[in-house]
């Protein structure tokens, strides 16, 4: 088939090193080359009637890519769209265009398009199955919903009942009862729940609060808006929680409580961490928000302190899209939470027990309640809960099996009397390319996050309080060396062993 030779070129090296042209390739006019395309040797590519090779395309070695074949006299321009793998040995036909993201299996013949998010083998090529890039891109996180989930929400829907039901009360004593404390209360968010957590504790302006830099910005935040000075006390290397070693140095007379993130879902030192509380009468709040479900020793994170805190947005290990549960042992502290996030209100006795006073406040409040849509998905949610976790472990287990040798990564671990129920699975990139690396993995269609940025650097929080880079230098290299890769209840073997292939190519 491979018709005169006369304008054929000889190989060449790309020096910028977008292209690599590898060994004894021949092309002829009319090839059009994306950026990031990669080669391989002794491929041959007739390109006289066009052949458009896109960004990030990668070719096997000895493929042979016809625009026109002379035996029978078919023409036809070749289009091998962005991103799309073609084993070694392929042949692909005059007019054929292979789609984005597309994986062609060694030694195929393609003689008819091939669709994106396909994986095609044979002779000819046929479609076998999805790609693991299945929509243009493998997300960071998807919230696992099923059938049971979309009826309680849909019964809700059906009820007409949509606040202040029966289901947020069922939620609340689901989430008492999951977690091991007496009270729990739903609100609206994550952070709004943090907020009434300072309120509740009476934290006021002129109090400081120690907690982590090396946290979602939320954390931080709530102490903020009742003017609350968060301190920051720097992290530990190995779980990126508070170092309780540094707590005591931070503490003055100003300090009233400390506040503590388990990050990325696994437990800060509450043995020492608590031990502290009590010798300084400090008040204890737990971020658990990233952390339901783990234990310290053999209790569950958010249970140790005065109030505990668990978010549900959808990237969580269990979702009610918006909302959060605040859970306590103090009955005070509950009905204050209880009221605050309805407007202030105050119960009264009433022919059916007790029931809010509707038009009369007794205290400053806002609106942080949670709905009967909301409550109902976390009732169907909770119940698989521990599932949920559980299939979250496996995939911890495959990413390991996968990215363990990688030079210069270092995947995540558990400390020493913990459970890690993973929020985010974050690795740490320790030979200055994570940059390089989350771009390289944007452009492959991976989503990746740098989790996190350190709080104490966030522009307005430096104009506030004046920090500056050096305060927190462990939090800050952690901060620099981390990021987040797709990680929720539907990643297969396939996905992490493509997001792999992608980290050891740029880490080799
Ligand atoms: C550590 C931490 N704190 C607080 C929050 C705030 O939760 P929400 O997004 O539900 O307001 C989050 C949530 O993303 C978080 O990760």
């Amino acid at each position: 088939m491979h018709d005169n030779f006369k304008n054929w070129k000889l190989p060449k090296f790309n020096k910028s090193g977008m292209t690599r042209w590898n060994w004894m390739c021949q092309y002829s006019e009319n090839l059009k080359l994306g950026k990031n395309t990669d080669i391989g040797a002794f491929t041959y590519i007739n390109a006289n009637f066009g052949v458009d090779i896109e960004d990030y395309v990668e070719i096997g070695s000895g493929c042979s890519i016809y625009s026109n074949n002379t035996i029978d006299e078919i023409t036809g321009k070749v289009i091998i769209k962005k991103n799309a793998k073609i084993g070694t040995h392929c042949t692909i036909m005059p007019g054929v265009t292979i789609g984005e993201n597309a994986v062609i299996g060694a030694y195929s013949f393609v003689k008819n398009n091939i669709p994106a998010n396909s994986v095609a083998y044979g002779v000819p090529a046929k479609v076998i199955k999805k790609a693991a890039v299945s929509d243009g891109k493998i997300q960071i996180a998807k919230p696992y919903i099923d059938d049971e989930d979309k009826k309680a929400v849909m019964d809700v829907l059906e009820s007409g009942w949509l606040s202040l039901g029966p289901k947020y009360k069922e939620f609340e004593q689901n989430m008492a009862s999951y977690v091991g404390t007496k009270y729990a209360c739903a609100v609206s968010s994550g952070t709004s729940g943090l907020h009434l957590a300072v309120i509740a504790l009476g934290l006021k302006e002129g109090d400081e609060v120690i907690t982590t830099p090396f946290s979602f910005v939320a954390s931080s935040n709530c102490l903020l808006y009742e003017k609350v000075k968060p301190v920051f006390v720097d992290i530990e290397e190995e779980t990126f929680n508070l170092d309780p070693d540094k707590i005591e140095s931070a503490i003055t007379k100003k300090t009233k409580a400390i506040l503590v993130v388990h990050i990325f879902g696994q437990s800060a030192r509450m043995d020492k961490i608590m031990k502290i509380a009590r010798k300084y009468k400090l008040k204890v709040i737990e971020d658990s928000c990233e952390s339901l479900g783990a234990r310290f020793q053999d209790k569950m994170t958010g249970t140790f302190g005065d109030i505990g805190v668990y978010s549900f947005y959808p990237n969580k290990q269990m979702t009610t899209g918006e909302g959060a549960v605040i859970v306590t042992n103090s009955k005070r502290l509950y009905e204050l939470c209880d009221s605050l996030r309805n407007q202030g209100r105050g119960l009264r006795e009433s022919k059916k027990g007790k029931d809010w006073d509707w038009l009369m406040s007794e205290r400053l409040g806002y609106n942080y309640r949670m709905d009967e849509m909301s409550a109902a998905l976390g009732i169907t949610q909770l119940k698989k809960i521990d599932s949920m976790i559980e299939k979250r472990r496996r995939i911890v287990g495959l990413y390991k099996k996968h990215l363990e040798d990688i030079k210069n990564l270092i995947i995540p671990t558990v400390g020493k009397d913990r459970t890690h129920t993973w929020f985010v699975y974050v690795i740490q990139v320790i030979n200055g390319k994570r940059d390089q690396l989350m771009s390289d993995l944007s452009s492959a269609g991976i989503q990746v996050r740098p989790y996190l940025p350190a709080i104490h650097l966030q522009k307005f929080m430096k104009k506030m309080f004046g920090f500056k880079k050096g305060d927190f230098p462990v939090c800050e290299k952690i901060s620099s060396q981390t990021l987040a890769i797709p990680f929720y209840i539907g990643l297969d073997e396939d996905n992490i062993k493509y997001i792999a292939a992608r980290i050891r190519k740029i880490l080799k």
